[in-house]
């Protein structure tokens, strides 16, 4: 009999820690996972990634309808928005993918504690009323919304609101104002600007989307202002009043300057999100966070308290749902007495707008200050998808893929998309990485006719200057 009512427990049930739960019972390992939410699957199925793409995705149907799209495919429609059975397919989805971890959680005997953890000691943990103890102890709780000081959220009103008073809005707003030129922001916005609200979105830097390559980011203003959002770049929000359902924003530029007001009926903050460890004791097992607030591991997910681990957006590394799920699995593995690794350095990211953003590996600008600033190291192929039959024959021209390698020994370093499907293309470029392909590898690989991933095959051939059909 073991001294610990568990081998593993989980804090938090975000696709981080339902996964590692899943894996380390899979492994043979008993497990038990705490979730302060009504439901399982943490940010990502509840409030982010799932109810986000919903809304996404119906948005984008009603935007064709509306916006002549489907017009110029000599579809005629008079589309009429039903805001509330738009919001219902949206909760649909969510409670479909929630229950879903239930029964998963059920079929793999997973105990579900439900409540708040926090640490006795650093083999046990307090839920409730009842204390629970366990060989491993893995941190995934995953992070929230950063606060903006002088811009209060209040989800309840509909006038200031974070990502999750967003994603329920119960009339499309006149004016919107998005602070934040990042992925919830555009994403976000995107939705609304599509269902007829005026969207401006206030941008601290010079440009939007930061950590995307320099040419994605250019693009991606020319895009957004192409769909008719404002765009004020190098602005900081100042303050914010709120008088019944109209909220007066104070703007200045962000190198210092005169001031401005703008109006919206609706204002939505998301400047960033920070890591859950309040209320966690990290106090009472000697564990501190880093000066960004985040838990630091080794490479193998443990913390510096013997039988501790994190994974997720609670460490280091882009806050992204399938980088977390990997190092569940990854973590849970190590627990297991087995090689769980997880390369960081091939994490894709999307931005699920239309078109899609998405890229992997490194940045131009990245590659070539890795590379000592010497431009000559770095190699780069750019196709447009204007000149993609398929993106051309679905009327999507926007965008282009661009392959960044290493002048001498042409392995890819990393790959960039801005087309309708980008999020999948990106796909092939992620695996063509973690097997070490060069740009000539995916030149000489065989992609069907007619499919928006040929243009990852031009952009590598482009590397060489010889794609064929520019
Ligand atoms: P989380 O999903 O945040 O889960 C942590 C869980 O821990 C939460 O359920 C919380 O209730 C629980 N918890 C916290 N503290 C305790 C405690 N003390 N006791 C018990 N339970 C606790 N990422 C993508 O990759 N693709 C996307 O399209 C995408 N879209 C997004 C859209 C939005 C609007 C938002 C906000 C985020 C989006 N993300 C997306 C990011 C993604 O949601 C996160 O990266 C992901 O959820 C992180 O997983 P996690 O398991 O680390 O934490
Ligand atoms: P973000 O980090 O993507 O963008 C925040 C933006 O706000 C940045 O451009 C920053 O320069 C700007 N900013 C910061 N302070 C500001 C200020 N005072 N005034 C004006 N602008 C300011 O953060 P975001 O969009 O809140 O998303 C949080 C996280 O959620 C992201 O890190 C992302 O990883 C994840 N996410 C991922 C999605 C996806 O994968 N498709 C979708 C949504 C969120």
């Amino acid at each position: 009999m073991s001294e610990f009512d568990y081998d593993v427990l989980v804090i938090g049930a975000g696709p981080g820690g339902y996964v590692a739960a899943i894996r380390a019972a899979q492994l043979g390992l008993k497990t038990a996972c705490a979730e302060s939410r009504e439901t399982l699957g943490g940010t990502c199925l509840n409030v982010g990634c799932i109810p986000s793409k919903a809304m996404l995705h119906a948005s984008e149907y009603y935007d064709a309808a509306a916006n002549g799209a489907m017009e110029s495919m000599g579809i005629e429609v008079k589309p009429k928005l039903n805001l509330t059975a738009m919001h219902g397919q949206r909760t649909d989805a969510v409670d479909g993918l929630t229950k879903g971890i239930e029964f998963l959680f059920k079929k793999n005997k997973i105990d579900w504690k439900k409540g708040l953890a926090t640490f006795q000691d650093a083999h046990t943990i307090k839920v409730g009323d009842e204390s629970v103890t366990a060989k491993n102890i893995i941190i995934a709780t995953g992070s929230s919304v950063t606060p903006l000081p002088g811009v209060e959220v209040d989800n309840a009103k509909q006038v200031v609101v974070d990502s999750t008073g967003a994603l329920e809005l119960k009339k499309v707003p006149k004016k919107m104002v998005v602070i934040g030129g990042g992925v919830i922001g555009l994403e976000l916005g995107s939705v609304w600007n599509r269902l007829g609200a005026e969207v401006t979105v206030v941008e601290f830097l010079d440009q939007l989307l930061p950590g995307m390559d320099g040419d994605v980011r250019k693009e991606a203003a020319k895009i957004f202002k192409k769909q008719g959002m404002e765009l004020k770049l190098k602005t900081k929000v100042t303050g914010c009043t709120v008088k019944g359902k109209k909220a007066t924003l104070t703007l200045e530029p962000a190198a210092g300057g005169d001031e401005e007001t703008l109006e919206a009926d609706c204002v939505l903050v998301s400047i960033g999100r920070k890591p859950n460890t309040e209320g966690l004791g990290l106090e009472n097992i000697g564990l501190e966070t880093n000066q960004r607030g985040q838990i630091e591991t080794d490479h193998d997910f443990r913390t510096k308290v013997d039988g501790v681990w994190a994974i997720g957006d609670v460490v280091p590394g882009p806050m992204l749902a399938h980088k977390a799920e990997d190092e569940g699995i990854a973590c849970a593995e190590n627990i297991a007495g087995q090689t769980g690794i997880v390369n960081h350095d091939i994490i894709p990211g999307v931005v699920y707008t239309m078109p899609e953003f998405a890229g992997v590996g490194l940045t131009t600008e990245e590659a070539i200050e890795k590379a000592g600033g010497d431009k000559t190291k770095v190699k780069v192929g750019k196709f447009p998808m204007m000149a993609n039959s398929r993106a051309k024959t679905n009327h999507e021209p926007d965008g282009f893929v661009k392959v960044v390698a290493d002048a001498e020994t042409d392995r890819v370093l990393g790959v960039w998309c801005i087309a309708s499907v980008a999020g999948t293309m990106i796909a092939q470029a992620a695996q063509a990485m973690e097997f070490g392909a060069t740009s000539e590898d995916i030149a000489y690989t065989c992609h069907a006719h007619p499919t928006h991933s040929e243009a990852v095959k031009e952009a590598a051939m482009a590397v060489q200057g010889k794609p064929i059909h520019i």
